[in-house]
């Protein structure tokens, strides 16, 4: 590690390097996994519920925003709905 031998980092030596291969995935899994149980439990009660691939994810932004007041959503959960919601829009990720 060439970088980790100069000076520059040799003073911050004893901070911990996060793990991002052990530690991201496992807490998007969760996320998401929460995000699906929210969405089942709180968007289903008055209608059927939309398959995630209807909405591009910035309809989906708009959707769940103004159905967040109808579901009584905390900011989070909202969040965590978007985010299983549009985890595989690759076409259009925003
Ligand atoms: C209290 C009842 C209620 C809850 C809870 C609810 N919805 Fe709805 N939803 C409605 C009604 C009524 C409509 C149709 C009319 C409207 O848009 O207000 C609707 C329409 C929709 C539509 C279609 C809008 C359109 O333009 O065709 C989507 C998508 C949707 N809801 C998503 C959600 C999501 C996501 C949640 C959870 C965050 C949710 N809904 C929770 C009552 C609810």
């Amino acid at each position: 590690m060439i970088l980790l031998s100069g000076s520059i980092l040799s003073c911050s030596s004893s901070l911990y390097v996060p793990h991002e291969s052990a530690l991201i995935p496992k807490e998007t899994l969760s996320a998401l996994q929460k995000g699906r149980a929210i969405y089942i439990t709180k968007c289903g009660s008055c209608h059927t519920l939309y398959l995630p691939e209807k909405y591009s994810t910035s309809e989906w932004r708009i959707q769940t925003g103004k159905m967040a007041v109808k579901a009584k959503l905390t900011d989070h959960e909202e969040e965590l709905i978007i985010r299983y919601l549009t985890k595989n829009n690759s076409s259009n990720p925003h």
